[in-house]
């Protein structure tokens, strides 16, 4: 795919298909400012005939319109006026590689994304034209050999006034490099776990601090052992493939600033360990390293940008399988923090991950500190799949992430963190217990967490329910890169 800012009339613009939305009232969105009034009197007097009715997602095609070079235009409904809001406007932007998919065309002149769109502006509308086209268009094949749809690229003139020609600009820049970020995340997601190791996810970090100048470590078993991450290790043990600690260091901030620490579990395959997971949708579980691919992701993001900031990234990575040496429920690990763990259930095993990996995060002195991971299934039933949900133990922090995750349309929704959950992990045995019950498993989830990130402003995602999609549309989303992205730039500006 490629995007270009121009500011050209679609009078005098060459390209295989002109694209313009039109509202219910069968009105062209921005008419006036852009076509002449024989053409918009000739497009209206077409849709007369009534075989377009407006309504967001509508397309109609219409040939050799007199007075625009352009032999194709390709009409998208965008529903009322008054309610174009960004969920119906992005729905529109579908709509047209929907349509564009089944024709044939290869350069495209865009004019959808000057429609005003409710609490929005240019950089908005051309920052979720570009997030739209990308997500639509993403397609994980390599590993196909038959039955492989050729994949078709566009060449997107996107158009927008004179004046908004240097904010577009920038827009594009932002949300090419944000694309690129969450397409890295979703391949990393949808590779197979039999080739997504915590090997694999160690080289990608080195490649990609290579290409963007981070400073990049990949800790092995040794190294981990001599850091002493009891818990990790205890969770890596019924493995052969083996552990990765990987550090990820984007310094391009003044020396002063205290970094943002971004840390994302990295569990490659989760077959729940001895505590073994039932077999209908375990495949799924090779999605448990989406928290790791989305640091990888928003890496690669905040390196094509080259921000000026300084960022951390922490992913702790290992497969969860059931072995003669693997953990055992009644197990007792001791953390990195020295605190005790029993472990009820193997298969609560991010906790046991991340809590060696906020430890490790106390020697950067850090700004604030984001975990990110899939980390339990309770969360999918009770946010779904369209929030993430949201800890932290600073309202500042959560309110943040909360206006990042509006601006995004990433959302996330903020969980309670109260001690009154905090006794439901008590052990007889141990300092505390690895399982709460099954009562509030997410939030008792985020309150083991909570007891490893007492040193600092810490906000926890739970992106199970985000991360990726299953059924027909199986694959990772990408979230939450547009959110953490967001998150770091609002920092800047
Ligand atoms: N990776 C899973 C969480 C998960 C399950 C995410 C299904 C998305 C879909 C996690 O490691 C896990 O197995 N959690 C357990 C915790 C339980 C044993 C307390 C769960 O949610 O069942
Ligand atoms: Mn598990
Ligand atoms: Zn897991």
């Amino acid at each position: 795919m490629k995007f270009s800012i121009k500011t050209d009339h679609p009078e005098k613009q060459r390209s295989d298909v002109l694209v313009l939305g039109v509202y219910d009232s069968l009105k062209v969105a921005y008419d006036k400012p852009i076509l002449s009034i024989s053409t918009i009197n000739y497009i209206a007097s077409i849709l007369k005939h009534g075989d377009m009715s407006g309504k967001a997602g509508s397309s109609l095609i219409l040939y050799n319109v007199p007075g625009i070079k352009i032999p194709k235009i390709l009409l998208i409904g965008l529903g009322k006026e008054k309610e174009l809001d960004g969920k119906k406007y992005c729905a529109a932007v579908r709509a047209m590689i929907y349509a564009l998919k089944k024709m044939d065309v290869k350069t495209i002149s865009s004019y959808i994304q000057i429609a005003p769109v409710i609490e929005s502006d240019i950089a908005w509308n051309i920052e979720h034209f570009i997030n739209e086209v990308m997500d639509a268009s993403y397609e994980f094949a390599e590993l196909k050999t038959i039955n492989k749809k050729t994949k078709k690229t566009f060449d997107f003139l996107v158009n927008v006034d004179k004046k908004n020609q240097k904010v577009a600009e920038a827009a594009l820049k932002k949300s090419f490099a944000l694309a690129k970020g969450i397409e890295l995340t979703k391949t990393l997601g949808n590779l197979p776990p039999n080739i997504c190791t915590p090997t694999y996810l160690g080289k990608k970090a080195q490649e990609i601090g290579k290409e963007h100048g981070m400073k990049i470590d990949v800790l092995d078993q040794k190294q981990i052992e001599k850091l002493k991450m009891g818990s990790f290790l205890g969770v890596a043990k019924g493995s052969r493939q083996p552990p990765k600690f990987i550090i990820l260091q984007h310094n391009k901030g003044k020396k002063t600033q205290k970094p943002i620490i971004l840390v994302g579990k990295g569990i490659t395959f989760d077959a729940g360990g001895i505590s073994i997971k039932p077999a209908g949708d375990m495949d799924e579980m090779k999605y448990d390293m989406c928290g790791a691919a989305s640091v990888l992701g928003t890496f690669e993001t905040i390196g094509l940008l080259n921000l000026p900031m300084n960022v951390i990234g922490i992913i702790p990575t290992c497969e969860n399988l059931p072995d003669g040496l693997a953990v055992k429920p009644g197990d007792i690990l001791t953390s990195m923090s020295g605190q005790t763990i029993e472990v009820l259930n193997t298969d609560a095993e991010g906790r046991l991950i991340l809590c060696d990996a906020l430890t490790y995060a106390e020697r950067f002195n850090p700004e604030v500190v984001i975990d990110i991971a899939t980390l339990t299934g309770a969360c999918v039933i009770a946010l779904g799949h369209h929030a993430s949900a949201l800890y932290s133990n600073d309202d500042k922090l959560a309110k943040d992430l909360e206006s990042a995750g509006q601006i995004s349309m990433d959302r996330v929704w903020r969980m309670p963190l109260w001690e009154d959950y905090q006794s439901q992990l008590d052990s007889n045995f141990a300092d505390m217990a690895n399982i709460g019950g099954r009562a509030g498993g997410s939030i008792t989830a985020a309150c083991f967490l909570s007891r490893f990130a007492k040193k600092y402003k810490w906000a926890h995602l739970d992106i199970a329910g985000t991360a990726w999609k299953s059924g027909k549309a199986k694959g990772a989303t990408g979230r939450p890169v547009g959110l953490l992205t967001q998150y770091i730039l609002n920092k800047i500006y």
